[in-house]
């Protein structure tokens, strides 16, 4: 199924939108800066895949592709004009399924502040309301305490594990799965329940 691209989603500092060619140089410093502390979430390969970009160009001629398809979106995430992360709606299905997935890593340097959560609401926002998706997945691993928040605070309902779900950091590994269907989701959206959680925390202290 085809769909409108490209997308440009934004909310006070955060704006999601696809990278381009001349992301490129940001795009590596900020990859290269992040090995570390992305390493223990990253998706790795079993076997070599020649269908996996090898390059900066050709997964952006990759994201492209399969956005105009309706098969993934994949968007930067930038906060106050810097690339600080990336979001991907993936795996979607359309016919009867009309799902997908949602993936994300933040920069060690924006972590802590909120930008995921926020990224994944408007996301979803756009997935529910625009793409009329009917149900949105996250799964994530039960050791990643810092992912687990980011689901929690949107309040996707716990489905399972999932053994051996993804090769993430050399191996296959356990994913706990979370979802939320379009009904499930609380009125005026995610990224104002967000908010509206956030009020309450702070009236809360
Ligand atoms: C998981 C991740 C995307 C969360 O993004 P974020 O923008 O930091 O999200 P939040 O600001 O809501 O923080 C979520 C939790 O991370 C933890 N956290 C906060 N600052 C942190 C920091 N500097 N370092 C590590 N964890 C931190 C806190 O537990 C926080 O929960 P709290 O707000 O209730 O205290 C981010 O930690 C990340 O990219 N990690 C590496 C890649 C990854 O795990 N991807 C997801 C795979 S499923």
């Amino acid at each position: 199924m085809k769909h409108e691209w490209p997308i440009v989603l934004s909310h006070g500092d955060v704006v999601l939108r696809p990278l381009s060619r001349r992301d490129g140089r940001q795009w590596q410093q900020l990859r290269r800066g992040n090995v570390e502390w992305l390493r223990e979430w990253e998706a790795t390969l079993p076997l070599p895949d020649p269908t996996i970009p090898a390059d900066y160009r050709a997964m952006i001629r990759s994201q492209t592709k399969d956005a105009r398809a309706g098969r993934a979106i994949a968007l930067g995430m930038e906060v106050r004009g810097v690339l600080v992360g990336q979001i991907t709606l993936g795996g979607l299905s359309w016919g009867s399924l009309r799902s997908g997935y949602v993936g994300y890593w933040i920069s060690r340097r924006s972590a802590g502040q909120g930008v995921t959560p926020l990224a994944v609401a408007m996301l979803c926002d756009y997935a529910f309301d625009h793409m009329q998706l009917h149900r949105v997945e996250i799964n994530v691993r039960p050791e990643n305490q810092s992912s687990l928040r980011v689901v929690a605070k949107l309040g996707f309902r716990f489905e399972g594990t999932r053994r051996g779900y993804l090769h993430i950091n050399g191996d296959w590994r356990d994913h706990l799965s979370y979802a939320m269907l379009v009904a499930e989701r609380p009125s005026g959206g995610l990224v104002r329940h967000l908010k509206d959680m956030s009020v309450s925390d702070r009236r809360a202290e």
